[in-house]
């Protein structure tokens, strides 16, 4: 199980009753704009993926964390997700993926809630974390920027989104990049 705590946030495991703010955040258009796979039409549908990310996190070697961003009154805010790519679960290439509720946008909280959840996987021995936004989704690309990561790329044309081909910024950190400054906090 895992808990770690920041300035404003607490990251920590799903639970079941995460599925109200998560309905409410899975179905909001602007949120879920950029997460087409994320956008869910029925309360069934976010039933089913808590229901994968209780799995996930009960899972052993574990291969991915969603991890639930709550604020400091513990209300859920967001989340971040992490899964293994490629290599050992404990020396591991990882792929991120976040979103943080629309009403919370733009108070630092994907940044701060990305950079604990980099502090962990990398504490955990990851050896390289990937991640990539449409190249218009520069909020996503700016949380990205604060995070350190690297823009490695941009591939043209690269994905079917919305009615057009967008073209999609790639980024990675790697763990000798690692800045720390989150004090992680495991619970076994
Ligand atoms: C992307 C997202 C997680 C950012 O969350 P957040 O808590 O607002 O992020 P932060 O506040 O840490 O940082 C946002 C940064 O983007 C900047 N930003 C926001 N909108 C912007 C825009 N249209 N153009 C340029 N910069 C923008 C903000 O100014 C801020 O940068 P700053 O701290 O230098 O001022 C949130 O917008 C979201 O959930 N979007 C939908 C899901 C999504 O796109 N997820 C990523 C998929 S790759």
């Amino acid at each position: 199980m895992i808990s770690l705590r920041t300035n404003r946030l607490w990251l920590r495991e799903h639970r079941l009753e995460d599925l109200k703010p998560l309905r409410a955040m899975l179905s909001d258009p602007a949120l879920t704009y950029y997460l087409p796979s994320l956008r869910h039409e029925t309360q069934e549908e976010t039933a089913r993926y808590l229901e994968g990310c209780l799995r996930d996190g009960a899972a052993y070697p574990r291969l991915r964390y969603n991890l639930a961003v709550c604020d400091v009154n513990g209300a859920l805010v967001g989340s971040v997700g992490l899964h293994l790519i490629d290599g050992d679960p404990d020396d591991g290439h990882y792929g991120l993926g976040f979103f943080i509720q629309r009403d919370r946008w733009n108070q630092g909280y994907a940044a701060e809630a990305v950079g604990a959840a980099l502090d962990c996987i990398f504490a955990r021995g990851a050896a390289r974390v990937s991640a990539s936004a449409l190249a218009e989704n520069l909020a996503s690309r700016r949380v990205l920027e604060k995070c350190g990561f690297v823009q490695e790329g941009l591939l043209r044309r690269h994905t079917w989104h919305d009615g057009a081909w967008r073209d999609c910024a790639v980024y990675g950190r790697l763990k000798d990049e690692s800045e720390g400054g989150c004090d992680p906090c495991f619970e076994k």
